[in-house]
């Protein structure tokens, strides 16, 4: 169902609580290391101050556990965004109370207010109807642009929207959505999806959800020796998890059923044991031998991944192919981002891991999508509903 769009509101003169989503990384000074969500947030902030709109940002930042912790304060994402606006940013030092009612009041045309952390209140988490009620106070129209956040039903993503009448979706989360919904809905294919990481277990729903429509999935991670395992192949001391490997067969049995040409890994890069110093070997097999461990995939796998990848029309990447953060570990899940990048298809990213990968491999302007969400990027693709949209005003 389509959702009403910022560009649908007027906001001339109102108050709109826009939920952003601006938890950051910061190192231990507090400096903010990533500020890809706060400069993605951009746009429709802009959108809003230039047709006259009184602007309350509002995010979470970390997991404060319900109380106040200066370490996750949300003032250096303010100062930032002065910087990228251009302009002043207010900031009210709590969420909800006298200090954000005043400063929610003062607010000009045009101007802009970030108020503190909401995960300072353990009501925000709970989604309790009275602290989302005294959220919506604050405003006249809400504005959800947090697409990171939208798998979580919180006061400020799904509690807030019974208590204002226009909940419009952001340019962001509109983007998001639009580039992550060709990803699900008809794509155009070849469709190859790319799924690594640790575990199967993160990743089940994703894995069920592309096989209704994925033509490959290549697999790699650690998730890849777990399948291997599955199968009988002798995977040495690489990382496994041994309570789903009935579940790894199911899965394999799934793609058999349903036609998708699902790949694991035919050779690996190797080591002794998970170190920066440790050498890398090739094991040119299938099989590890008893006493390594798998780190990456091979360079056969790689080009046997980069030739499905050079061929696909639609692609999806989650998850790293390999311990990409240790140089003689990283070549695999470089090689998957370059082929990627080179390839003719819509390609979407998602995750943490494939981001930083992404980004690491220097060809971030070449994806046509990065998307800003970690959990909601792998909920949306596996199938769910994220609870932040569809609280959204229908059209
Ligand atoms: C994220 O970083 O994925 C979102 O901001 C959600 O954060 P959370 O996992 O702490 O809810």
């Amino acid at each position: 169902m389509p959702k009403l769009s910022v560009r649908d509101i007027d906001p001339k003169g109102k108050r709109i609580f826009m939920r952003v989503d601006f938890n950051v990384p910061l190192n231990d000074a507090g400096e903010i290391t990533d500020d890809t969500r706060i400069q993605a947030s951009v746009p429709t902030i802009e959108n809003l101050i230039a047709r006259g709109g009184r602007v309350i940002l509002a995010s979470h930042l970390g997991r404060p556990k319900g109380k106040p912790n200066h370490k996750m304060s949300l003032r250096p994402a303010a100062i930032r965004l002065e910087q990228l606006l251009g302009k002043p940013v207010a900031v009210a030092g709590d969420c909800v109370g006298a200090e954000a009612e005043a400063a929610a009041k003062a607010l000009q045309d045009g101007g802009v207010l970030l108020l503190e952390n909401l995960r300072f209140h353990a009501e925000e988490e709970k989604n309790a109807p009275e602290f989302a009620k005294k959220l919506a106070a604050l405003a006249e129209i809400y504005v959800d642009d947090a697409f990171g956040s939208a798998h979580r039903a919180h006061a400020s993503t799904e509690g807030i929207t019974h208590y204002l009448s226009s909940c419009a979706a952001g340019l962001l989360m509109e983007k998001e959505l639009e580039y992550l919904g060709k990803a699900v809905g008809h794509p155009e294919r070849p469709y190859v999806a790319i799924v690594g990481g640790a575990k199967v277990s993160d990743k089940i729903e994703l894995l069920q959800n592309l096989m209704k429509f994925a033509d490959n999935i290549l697999i790699g991670g650690a998730m890849a020796y777990t399948f291997l395992k599955a199968q009988g192949v002798e995977v040495g001391l690489s990382r496994v998890e041994a309570d789903k490997l009935d579940l790894a067969r199911e899965l394999l049995k799934t793609a058999q059923d349903c036609k998708v040409d699902l790949r694991l890994p035919q050779d690996h890069i190797v080591a002794e044991k998970l170190d920066a110093n440790t050498a890398a070997e090739l094991a040119p097999a299938r099989s590890i031998p008893a006493n390594r461990l798998g780190l990456d995939i091979g360079p056969a796998t790689r080009a046997d991944y980069a030739a499905k990848i050079a061929k696909a029309r639609t692609i999806v990447w989650n998850g790293p192919m390999g311990v990409f953060e240790i140089p003689q570990f990283a070549e695999g899940t470089m090689a998957i981002a370059h082929a990627v990048a080179n390839s003719h298809a819509l390609s979407v990213v998602g995750g943490g891991d494939s981001i930083a990968a992404v980004k690491k491999a220097g060809v971030e302007a070449k994806i046509s999508h990065i998307s800003t969400g970690g959990g909601a990027s792998l909920e949306f693709l596996s199938g769910l509903t994220l609870p932040g949209v569809a609280a959204l005003t229908d059209k």
